[in-house]
């Protein structure tokens, strides 16, 4: 759903406060957390979609990946999944296998089990997973905690939108977004422990409000994030792509809604633009740090985490637009 009818909805609905929910309706934050006691903290959250990729063990991996993110983008440890799949029995019940084993096997890795799960009878397939993790309470990772100073890193290259784009429409097969599919397979686990240990000031992932889209949810109103285009990595064959129109229409609706809190540079061609809006799937995580651990933490990730790390920008206090581009 888009980010103007998600905002719709979510505005209908009565507001809850209670002193163990540490994170709730009325934060960004994608998971909420619960607090059990003084050191525990249960981190839930829920994710799931059509599939994105043809081969279904690699489309259980992706939808396993991409629900994982949202506890580690809190800073959390997952503990148990519930599987979410929605069938048409018409397509038998190997592929279904698949899909569960490629899911399974990402929350294995992530230390995580899988301990049930609910089926539906549909017309088209999508699956995901509900997961539940852990989190000190005291360690939490916040999207809206940047400070001025703050350098902006991101784990994983962009473009996941695009190539999933080109190959619906058979402009490419799954061999041509390998890397891409590397990205998206990728657990965002190391990135969440480079941010617990360099204790950063904020954190969220990049889903399908693209990077501007959920890079907003790190700008509080008194601060500004000046990113850097050149420095923003694109998975390969995504500008390729893009320049012979495979934008998804997710991309379209976040520049519509979120468009007015950005400032581009005059000479910014209109590909880039439109990339930096692109809805992803299982992108990596935006960490806000203190700029003195920078060379530190890009260490970390280019030594430990299989798609890098990346400077893309950083924090000042609030200018003209809370996100500003230059070149
Ligand atoms: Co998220
Ligand atoms: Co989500």
């Amino acid at each position: 759903m888009g980010p103007e009818d998600l905002a719709k909805i979510l505005k209908n609905l009565p507001s809850q406060q209670r002193e163990e929910i540490l994170v709730g309706l009325e934060t960004p934050d994608d998971a909420a957390v619960y607090q059990l006691d003084e050191h525990t903290a249960l981190v839930h959250t829920v994710d799931f979609f059509t599939p994105i990729v043809d081969d279904p063990y690699t489309f259980g991996q992706i939808a396993a990946t991409n629900a994982l993110s949202d506890i580690y983008a809190m800073g959390g440890r997952p503990l148990t999944a519930m599987n979410i799949l929605c069938y048409p029995c018409k397509l038998g019940t190997e592929v279904a296998v698949e899909i569960l084993k490629g899911g399974n096997d990402k929350v294995k890795e992530a230390g995580a089990m899988v301990v049930g799960g609910h089926t539906v009878e549909d017309e088209e397939p999508k699956f995901g997973l509900a997961v539940t993790g852990i989190v000190d309470p005291g360690l939490i990772l916040i999207a809206g905690g940047a400070r001025p100073g703050d350098v902006l890193l991101l784990t994983k290259p962009l473009g996941t939108g695009v190539m999933a784009t080109a190959l619906k429409a058979e402009f490419i097969g799954e061999d041509e977004m390998a890397e891409t599919i590397r990205g998206m397979t990728t657990l965002n686990r190391v990135a969440s422990e480079l941010a617990l240990e360099l204790k950063a000031s904020a954190c969220t992932d990049v889903t399908g409000f693209g990077l501007l889209g959920h890079l907003l949810n790190m700008v509080s109103h008194h601060l500004t994030c000046i990113l850097r285009v050149s420095d923003i990595p694109f998975y390969p064959g995504v500008r390729e792509m893009a320049s012979q129109g495979m934008l998804p229409a997710g991309a379209r609706n976040n520049r519509l809604y979120y468009e007015k809190n950005v400032i581009y540079p005059d000479d910014l061609d209109a590909l880039t633009i439109d990339l930096l809006w692109d809805p992803q799937t299982s992108g990596g995580l935006l960490i806000a740090l203190p700029p003195e651990s920078e060379e530190r933490a890009l260490k970390f990730l280019k030594a430990k985490n299989p798609c890098g790390g990346y400077l893309i920008g950083y924090f000042t206090e609030r200018r003209s637009a809370p996100i500003e581009i230059s070149i």
